[in-house]
């Protein structure tokens, strides 16, 4: 069968080897505990769905305006004025079909073949594909646990070549866990002054903050970084509507319509009636349910880094955003435990779940091998019983 080269350079996920056994595994009946999950545990809020059972009701059942409706894109752009001091004007913001959308339609409207892209490690898993899908090549930079895994102004200088088209920003981060202070990203726009490298800041885990953290959006740092930066948004882990497939863009105008252009001849608009929704998560009734989701995640975040870093060789730094706590396991390789050679975080993840039936994801396709990823998107009781499973398996 004829398979195009673009399709044949998409290599497999490289976490699927996991869930998939740990799928296999829990349909023998094995009590799997999964810190796999990379969305919400909880329903969608219920103004929310009734807003879209309204607008189904009403036959909001049509295609709509390609970039999505004006009143949601009014909506989105009152929202990054009020929370992020952003000032958008309607055409500057396009409605895509999630936030991984918006990631690869920007991708696909900004670069070009010979085009480099700058990401630090540890990145999501997306990203590199989506650069690569778009002609372009991802530029890693290697960061490490003595830097909190984050970039420095050097650093970015110094991967800066006539070449580099884009950097990719995720504040806070997936799979690290940690947020950009906002000196470090101002220290970062500095950097970038007098280049014409465009940012892409994904926010999509914005409300998602613990502690003292402050959120900043990049673009809102000076005039110049809001020149160059499109700023990538979403509903699916504010509001728990991962299946909604609803994120958006908003940026300079030139390239919001040139994403456009793009979107109206491959998907057309996001779901009819999800906007509607949409425009309902961002009213009122939104505070009080995000900010109860968050204060949950916060509450396991702290327990699980605090467990994580209880046991030998394991060291974690507590989460300051997103849920996902990004422990460096590396002091256990080299290891062999019950027969099974841990040389790195596949084996680490491989025997963990086959000898502990505890399912997490290796750190090595985000791009730092010496860590695991552990959601903490699940109840305090599983992340309990997941972690004294961890704790005596390591202990062996
Ligand atoms: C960093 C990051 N960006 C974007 C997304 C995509 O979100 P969406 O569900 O809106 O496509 C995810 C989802 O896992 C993510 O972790």
């Amino acid at each position: 069968m004829k398979i195009s080269k673009r399709a044949q350079a998409v290599p497999p996920s490289a976490t699927m080897a996991v869930t998939s056994r740990a799928k296999e595994l829990k349909a023998q009946g094995v009590d799997v505990i999964s810190f796999g999950a990379g969305e919400p545990d909880f329903d969608t809020p219920a103004y929310i769905k009734e807003a879209a059972i309204k607008a189904l009701k009403a036959g909001r059942t049509k295609y709509t305006a390609a970039a999505g409706i004006i009143e949601l894109r009014r909506a989105i752009a009152t929202k990054l004025q009020n929370e992020n001091g952003l000032k958008y004007s309607p055409d500057q913001i396009i409605v895509n079909i999630g936030a991984k959308h918006s990631v690869y339609e920007a991708m696909q409207a900004v670069l070009d073949a010979g085009d480099e892209v700058i990401l630090a490690t540890p990145y999501w898993v997306t990203y590199p594909e989506a650069v690569k899908l778009a002609g372009a090549t991802p530029k890693i930079i290697q960061t490490d646990r003595a830097n909190s895994y984050k970039i420095t102004p050097e650093q970015l200088k110094e991967a800066i070549t006539e070449k580099t088209a884009m950097l990719l920003i995720n504040s806070p981060n997936n799979p690290g866990g940690f947020t950009y202070t906002p000196d470090e990203l101002a220290g970062l726009a500095k950097a970038l002054e007098g280049t014409d490298v465009i940012v892409l800041s994904d926010e999509i885990y914005e409300k998602l903050i613990y502690g003292k953290t402050k959120f900043v959006s990049f673009a809102s740092l000076s005039d110049d970084a809001y020149s160059r930066t499109l700023t990538v948004n979403g509903f699916s882990k504010a509001f728990a509507m991962t299946g909604w497939r609803l994120g958006y863009t908003a940026g300079p105008v030139e390239i919001i319509k040139a994403m456009g252009r793009l979107q109206s001849h491959m998907t057309q608009n996001p779901v009819a009636f999800a906007q509607d929704a949409a425009i309902a998560a961002l009213g009122k009734p939104a505070d009080e349910a995000v900010e109860n989701m968050r204060i949950e995640f916060e509450r396991r975040g702290k327990y699980m880094a605090e467990r994580l870093n209880s046991i030998k060789g394991v060291n974690c730094q507590e989460p300051t955003g997103a849920f996902y706590c990004f422990p460096d396991v590396s002091s256990h390789y080299g290891r062999n435990i019950n027969g099974s050679k841990i040389n790195g975080s596949m084996d680490f993840a491989k025997a963990l779940l086959e000898q502990a039936n505890v399912a997490l994801v290796p750190g090595l396709p985000f791009g730092c091998d010496n860590n695991v990823r552990l959601s903490f998107a699940c109840s305090l009781e599983q992340i309990t019983k997941g972690l004294d499973k961890i704790e005596k398996w390591l202990s062996q």
